[in-house]
């Protein structure tokens, strides 16, 4: 094993292994892997792949150590919820978990658990891949009947962005608009921005130092890639992403009780925080957080990498208008079919590249009817521009009904969702 170990390292950093000597000169790229073209590049910051299909989340799964979420654990859950899995869980938009089991375990048991997610609130615009964490979020929320904390980093992205901290504040306040327009409850819901609730609460700070204690900056190097020359405010930002998944961060909601689990829904680029946290957590006397993570949503050019809020024609916005819907996917979201009309009757489309079928298995509900599609496109009798029509008749109202959402929610509500209070749980 210690053999294995020194390639690996070797392999890394291209030096020979010395005890006790950290790498020469060199940045360790995220989780230890080098940025090859043929491998899959993925952190908090970058996601690429040369692979049309999108990530090898299989091979991702092995790489981060998780776990698969199968169909035993998906049977699980449908059991203990009595009710049918989300679809995200059911088409493997959700694929891989850190000890839902034992979540799993403690619902059974009648012991509560609480969930914890968040964003860092770079932009005014949010697309629609910014909301798949919190529509997820928002099911569980229902279905498990417990308590959420959602953080918004505007300190992360005053780090990170040539941003100022009242910009990133403002920012953190009109995305979480968009954020409670997808339906959280108000009694069961905390939303803060770090700048606002770090300074005044009684418990989150201690576990920012507790964490900061038991990380060296060699080890936040190796996982997140920083250098030397980083701000030392970027090299002490993970311990407060680590924070919410301790209780002890809110006492106002667990009534000062440090044991209670967390269970974490984030897209798997996060996971470097939390694997971090969860090796910390035993040695802070504090339980593991569960983990959830979903896919990536794709760009409108193709899987190769994420949606982008920088680039207008990489995404559809929440503010976009069914016009722009419309022209925006027809004119730009790339299609897995044939070159010709006769080559595509002939031949069929491919859906493991296209775009417009990738999102609709994000966003229609109908089991059937996605498999209906899926047959007629394989099979040639659907073209593209008919796919295409589907997905747009399909967005387009998603949206719309979004935007009337977001409309009613008054900065009070924002307020009132952001102030520190006990919610409707007892502890
Ligand atoms: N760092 C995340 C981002 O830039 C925001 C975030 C903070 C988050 N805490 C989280 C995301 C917990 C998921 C789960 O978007």
């Amino acid at each position: 094993m210690l053999l294995s170990l020194k390639l690996s390292y070797k392999s890394a950093t291209g030096q020979d292994y010395q005890a006790g000597l950290p790498p020469r000169d060199l940045v360790l790229i995220n989780n230890g892997t080098t940025k090859e073209e043929d491998e899959d590049f993925v952190d908090p910051w970058t996601v690429q792949t040369s692979n049309a299909k999108g990530v090898d989340y299989d091979k991702l799964i092995v790489r981060f150590g998780s776990s698969k979420i199968d169909t035993d654990l998906i049977n699980r859950i449908e059991r203990a919820i009595g009710q049918k899995p989300h679809r995200f869980l059911r088409r493997g938009i959700f694929f891989s978990h850190r000890d839902m089991d034992q979540i799993l375990d403690a619902y059974e048991n009648k012991k509560s658990f609480y969930l914890y997610t968040g964003r860092g609130p770079s932009s005014q615009a949010m697309h629609v891949g910014h909301l798949i964490p919190f529509v997820f979020t928002k099911w569980l929320q229902e279905v498990f009947d417990v308590p959420l904390v959602i953080q918004l980093t505007d300190d992360e992205k005053y780090l990170w962005k040539d941003m100022t901290t009242e910009k990133a504040y403002e920012y953190a306040k009109e995305n979480a608009k968009d954020i409670i327009a997808c339906g959280f409850d108000i009694n069961k819901t905390f939303i803060f921005s770090d700048l606002d609730y770090l300074g005044t609460s009684t418990g989150f700070y201690k576990n920012v130092v507790k964490v900061q204690k038991h990380v060296t900056f060699n080890q936040v190097k190796g996982i997140f890639g920083f250098t030397d020359s980083d701000c030392i405010g970027k090299i002490s930002f993970p311990a407060i992403q680590a924070a919410p998944s301790f209780s002890s961060s809110f006492p106002q909601i667990f009534d000062g009780k440090e044991n209670i689990q967390c269970l974490i829904p984030c897209a798997i680029d996060q996971d470097p925080y939390f694997r971090m946290t969860r090796d910390v957590a035993p040695r802070i006397g504090q339980p593991k957080p569960a983990l959830l993570h979903s896919v990536f949503f794709p760009a409108l050019q193709g899987a190769q990498t994420k949606m982008s809020a920088s680039d207008p024609n990489s995404s559809i916005f929440l503010t976009d208008t069914p016009k722009q819907i419309k022209t925006k996917i027809n004119k730009h979201a790339f299609s897995g079919g044939r070159d010709t009309i006769e080559e595509h009757r002939k031949y069929g489309g491919n859906c493991d590249v296209d775009v417009s079928f990738m999102y609709l298995t994000f966003f229609l509900e109908d089991d059937d009817r996605l498999e209906q599609l899926k047959q007629a496109y394989t099979s040639g009798e659907l073209l593209t521009g008919e796919l295409k029509k589907v997905l747009i008749e399909t967005l387009q109202p998603l949206i719309a009904a979004h935007q009337e959402r977001r409309k009613q929610i008054t900065d009070e509500m924002v307020k009132q969702f952001m102030t520190p209070r006990k919610l409707d749980f007892e502890f």
